[in-house]
Parts: structure tokens; C-alpha cells; sequence
């Protein structure tokens, strides 16, 4: 496969960056810090983030990464999921796991593992897309849990990160994977009810439309975006070289609100949620885990 080591490299380091958070999570450290530490982690080995850390707790799925001042502390019994991207040129790795402090949600992390391993084992060249969301669903659901069905795996290419083909936990939609795609496979289960909703918070943003701003402060932020991060998502925190406080607020939500930026809130069920994540390349007979 073309650029086949670049895959390869941005999935190592995707996976080096969990391993290191993980060491990092402890009760009583904030969240900020925790992302903060990661980013640099990154960047020290050579990558940049794909998207923010993401550090989802409890009933929350996906979303939470900690933005500006953000103050909130780490508690001793959250169930997190640590998902991270990292892009190397434009070649994406994204991988996560969820680190149960409490201790006491094993069989709901067991669940999402075992529901990835079982989808892994069945993908290869010409494999129904909708079989793996039906193999997820089933896992998740042998232990009594519900699959977020609202949510799942994603098409990878060079600078996207959801290309438009999507694996959902529940089947919906069908395509045929083919050699050489790269795939993140991302199954969540849940002790609710498997649907997420938006949250009120916002903290992940990505470019979507054209500049349509008048404000100067938010045509800054917008170019400012646009070289640094293209096509993949950002945090707030990562716009602070050209904007703080209430002005930064107002170009956000000036960039949202005229669709210039695609806002990403915090994804949020009625139970406690976990989530495991590999990207894989797909061969003829099988995939090959990239992020490991
Ligand atoms: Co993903």
C-alpha cells in the first residue's frame, strides 16, 4: 500500500499517546492538565493532535475535552474515556480506551473490548460494513448492555478523519470495505438507553464553510484555524495565540452560528458509557491493527 509505513507511524504514536495519559489519570488532577500534557507528548515525538484529547466522563460518550480555564478535577470513581488522535502530515491515527477508576465497571469495559475484538476478527476486503454493526451490537448486548447505536466507526483518509462512510454500534446503512482502507473502529457501550444528545458545552470545532464573519477578531480566529488545523478538529485552547476571553467566545460562536466552523458539543447518554478504539488498516483476508 501506498504511504503505508505514514499509517503506520501515525497509529504507533496514537496509541503511545493513551498509553502515557492513562499513567498521567489520577483523582485529584484536572483534566487541563491531563490534555495539556498529552498535546505536548505528541508534539514532542514528532505528530500534532488529529483532534483534541478527548477525556469523556461517566454518562458523557464523546466530546468532553477540556477547554479554556477549564478547573474541573479528576474524580476518584469517573469512568473515562481517553480517545486521542494524532496526524502526522495528514496521516491519521485515532485510538481510545476507557480507564475505570471506581474499579467497579468492569463487565461495561469488557463489553466495548470484547465487542471491537469480535469486529476486527470479521473485517477484510469485501466484508458487509453492516455486518460488523451487527457483531457489535450483539456483543455489547450478550452483557446486558445497550450499544450507543448514534454512534460509531469512521472511514479514515489522508487529513480526514470521518470521510462520510461511518460503522455504526447498531446496524444502519451498508458499504463493502475495501483493501487498503483505513478504518477506526470505535464500539460504546452503555448502561442507559444507547442514544446519545448534545450537551449545552462546547470546548471542539472544525472548519466547514467558507469565512462569513464580520467581526476582525473572528476572521482571526478563522484563518488562524485554517492554517494550523485545515481539515481536523480543534479545541478552543488551540485558538488563544489570537484570541482570549469574551472576544474568542463571541468569533466561536459568530463561526458556528454562520457555519463556518461545525461546533462539536459534548455527546451525552442516560447511563454510564465506555468505549474502546483501534484504527485498522483492511487487507483481503483480514485488518491489521494500526494504533498498537
Ligand atoms: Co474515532
Amino acid at each position: 500500500m501506498e504511504n503505508e509505513e505514514k499509517w503506520k507511524k501515525a497509529g504507533e504514536l496514537t496509541w503511545k499517546a493513551i498509553e502515557y495519559g492513562e499513567k498521567l489519570i489520577k483523582p485529584g488532577k484536572t483534566y487541563l492538565e491531563i490534555a495539556e500534557a498529552i498535546e505536548e507528548f505528541i508534539k514532542d515525538n514528532g505528530g500534532d493532535t488529529a483532534f483534541p484529547p478527548n477525556m469523556s466522563r461517566n454518562k458523557e460518550a464523546a466530546h468532553y475535552s477540556p477547554g479554556v480555564d477549564d478547573d474541573r478535577v479528576i474524580g476518584e470513581t469517573d469512568i473515562i474515556k481517553l480517545d486521542c488522535g494524532v496526524q502526522i502530515d495528514g496521516y491519521i491515527g485515532d485510538a481510545s480506551k476507557t480507564i475505570d477508576l471506581s474499579g467497579e465497571n468492569g463487565k461495561l469495559v469488557e463489553a466495548s473490548e470484547q465487542a471491537l475484538e469480535n469486529a476486527i476478527a470479521l473485517i477484510k476486503a469485501g466484508q458487509d460494513s453492516r455486518r460488523i454493526s451487527e457483531e457489535i451490537e450483539e456483543t455489547i448486548r450478550s452483557y446486558g448492555f445497550e450499544p450507543i447505536r448514534n454512534l460509531g466507526g469512521h472511514v479514515i483518509s489522508r487529513w480526514i478523519l470521518h470521510t462520510g462512510y461511518s460503522i455504526p454500534n447498531a446496524p444502519a446503512g451498508n458499504f463493502k470495505f475495501e483493501e487498503d482502507m483505513i478504518v477506526a473502529i470505535e464500539p460504546f457501550a452503555s448502561t442507559g438507553r444507547g442514544l446519545v444528545h448534545e450537551g449545552p458545552e462546547t470546548t471542539i470545532f472544525m472548519i466547514e464553510g467558507k469565512l462569513r464573519a464580520r467581526n476582525p477578531i473572528s476572521r482571526k480566529v478563522y484563518n488562524y484555524a485554517l492554517e494550523k488545523y485545515k481539515t481536523l478538529p480543534f479545541n478552543e485552547r488551540y485558538m488563544l495565540p489570537v484570541a482570549k476571553g469574551f472576544q474568542l467566545r463571541v468569533a466561536l460562536r459568530e463561526l458556528s452560528s454562520t457555519g463556518s466552523f461545525h461546533p462539536y458539543p459534548i455527546l451525552i447518554d442516560t447511563g454510564l458509557v465506555s468505549q474502546r478504539e483501534v484504527t485498522v488498516r483492511v487487507e483481503k483476508d483480514g485488518a491489521v491493527v494500526l494504533t498498537k
